[in-house]
């Protein structure tokens, strides 16, 4: 049983790297996940793998059914989960392409379900959100990309927007103001999903563009080459990691 899952965001539907053992359809009660659950190794290790916006990168980050994801990836077994997703930069050296491993979560999605512990419950559940990311798994990211020479940032304010749209300038000073660092779409409320249900969760997130009205240039310029380059990093950053996690 594969202990690791690893949920690719945009840019990261395959992994080359990853030796394809089998695919699984997993129903799950809260519904579909966006595709089927990918078996295999990556460098002799057992990992499973779901691209969040699916196979075919057709499910937007407002329609991605975050219950069902967490709840199948716990369903067959994983125990911890690398979240990879692409984000905005807002700080002045989160430039595009690089990676950042995030501490901290501000939310400002609406209309998701936010919890499995919602109907037919013998009591109110609270989780502790304190630190939404697993500092062990954090730690051993970390320490991969130092052993690998990986160039990957230690900590940031993720702020987690509704999407599909890209931010106004004005919300992402907002943000800033409010302490983020950085901006997706998709850190939530798949980041608490995970924690309801007991998986140890840390969050890859590579730089594909500046933040509206950040850097030089337009918001769209060159993001598949930042991403391809963002994306290629995370794959040597899974070789490292896998055999030490
Ligand atoms: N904003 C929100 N989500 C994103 C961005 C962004 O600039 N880039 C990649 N995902």
């Amino acid at each position: 049983m594969a202990e690791l899952a690893i949920i690719g965001g945009t840019g990261l539907s395959s992994l080359k790297n990853l030796e394809i053992i089998r695919r699984e359809v997993v129903h799950t009660r809260y519904g579909e996940p966006s595709g089927p659950i990918t078996y295999g190794k990556i460098c002799g290790k057992e990992v499973v793998f779901l691209a969040r916006h699916g196979y075919g990168h057709t499910i937007p980050p407002h329609r991605i059914n975050y219950q069902a994801n967490i709840a199948a990836l716990k369903e067959v077994g994983a125990s911890k989960v690398i979240a990879v997703a692409a984000v905005g930069g807002i700080r002045s050296d989160l430039a595009p392409g690089r990676l950042v491993v995030p501490d901290q979560i501000i939310d400002y999605t609406w209309g998701r379900s936010p919890s499995f512990f919602e109907d037919g419950l013998t009591s109110v559940t609270h989780i502790d959100f304190t630190d939404p990311y697993s500092q062990p798994l954090r730690e051993q990211l970390l320490q991969a990309a130092r052993a690998g020479s990986i160039d990957l940032v230690d900590g940031g304010v993720y702020g987690a927007t509704q999407g599909p749209r890209l931010e106004t300038a004005a919300e992402i000073t907002r943000l800033e103001r409010d302490g983020c660092d950085l901006v997706g779409m998709t850190g939530m409320p798949e980041a608490a999903l995970a924690r309801e249900l007991d998986l140890e969760y840390a969050c890859c997130a590579v730089v594909a563009n500046w933040a509206a009205g950040r850097g030089e240039g337009g918001i769209m310029e060159n993001i598949d080459l930042h991403l391809k380059e963002g994306m290629d990093k995370v794959r040597g950053l899974l070789e490292q990691v896998i055999p030490i996690i």
